[in-house]
């Protein structure tokens, strides 16, 4: 298993702490934001992972993190030019993934005090894909899952106006090596970007997409709200944690 952390984008919510700086490198707490994403890989026993930016920061991100020794793991880096969508990670990726299956993280989603979950679905992943959803509040920033009557899911709308469920597919996708083609045939959608939202109709589709209810901690820090409350999470987490007398 490889995985990706997609560290790019433009963070326009963000404005002015992202006008010079990456997202993914803004402090939650007393870390650089991406170390949270980079640890639930490495926690999943991912030992190679591609570092997806943009021209401007990818620069800071070799600066950071570097060979990834200090955390015992292979860190490689790609560009994105422009933010045209998560799906195209998969392009940029083609020969780091070569023959593997793939786990996609984004850079700006924080999973918490989730014990081993996200580690076994991980480690027990053989084909096809596997997402997580989440029930939130307001679903309509998100891709939004469509259960029938007997809880199966039958559609993942983007953004949709009227979500059919308060399920949000969260950014952390396990994929099969199958990921890749399924990019190329990809269309850019109405706002031009490479959905992953049509990665997953297509898993689905061929009824290869497991989707797994998530009922612990996650966060994406995409505005000043989430950012400010995931520090307060983790630091409420580190402080309450016992120690040993
Ligand atoms: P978003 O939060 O949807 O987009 P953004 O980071 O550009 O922020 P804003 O909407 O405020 O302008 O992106 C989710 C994550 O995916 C985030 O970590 C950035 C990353 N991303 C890329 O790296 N490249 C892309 O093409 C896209 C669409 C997102």
């Amino acid at each position: 298993m490889k995985g990706i952390i997609l560290a790019g984008g433009a963070g326009s919510r963000l404005h002015p702490l992202t006008k010079i700086t990456s997202k993914q490198l803004l402090p939650v707490y007393d870390k650089p934001m991406i170390y949270y994403p980079m640890e639930t890989l490495i926690d999943g026993g991912i030992e190679e992972i591609l570092v997806i930016s943009d021209p401007h920061n990818i620069g800071n991100f070799v600066r950071l993190l570097g060979s990834g020794k200090d955390f015992g793991v292979k860190i490689s880096y790609e560009v994105q030019d422009k933010p045209e969508g998560i799906a195209q990670a998969f392009l940029i990726a083609e020969n780091f993934i070569g023959d593997d299956n793939v786990t996609l993280i984004l850079g700006d989603n924080l999973f918490v005090g989730n014990g081993d979950f996200l580690q076994d679905a991980i480690r027990t992943f053989k084909f096809g894909g596997r997402v997580f959803a989440k029930q939130v509040k307001d679903p309509k920033r998100y891709g939004v899952v469509e259960f029938d009557e007997q809880k199966n899911v039958i559609s993942i709308e983007e953004k949709p106006d009227k979500p059919k469920s308060d399920f949000a597919v969260t950014g952390l996708y396990i994929y099969d090596n199958s990921v890749v083609d399924k990019a190329k045939n990809l269309k850019p959608s109405k706002r031009g970007e490479l959905e992953i939202t049509d990665i997953n109709n297509l898993y689905l589709k061929g009824s290869q997409l497991d989707v797994k209810i998530y009922e612990h901690y996650w966060l994406d820090t995409g505005t000043f709200d989430a950012l400010l409350e995931a520090g307060n999470k983790i630091y409420n987490l580190k402080n309450t944690t016992p120690t040993a007398s």
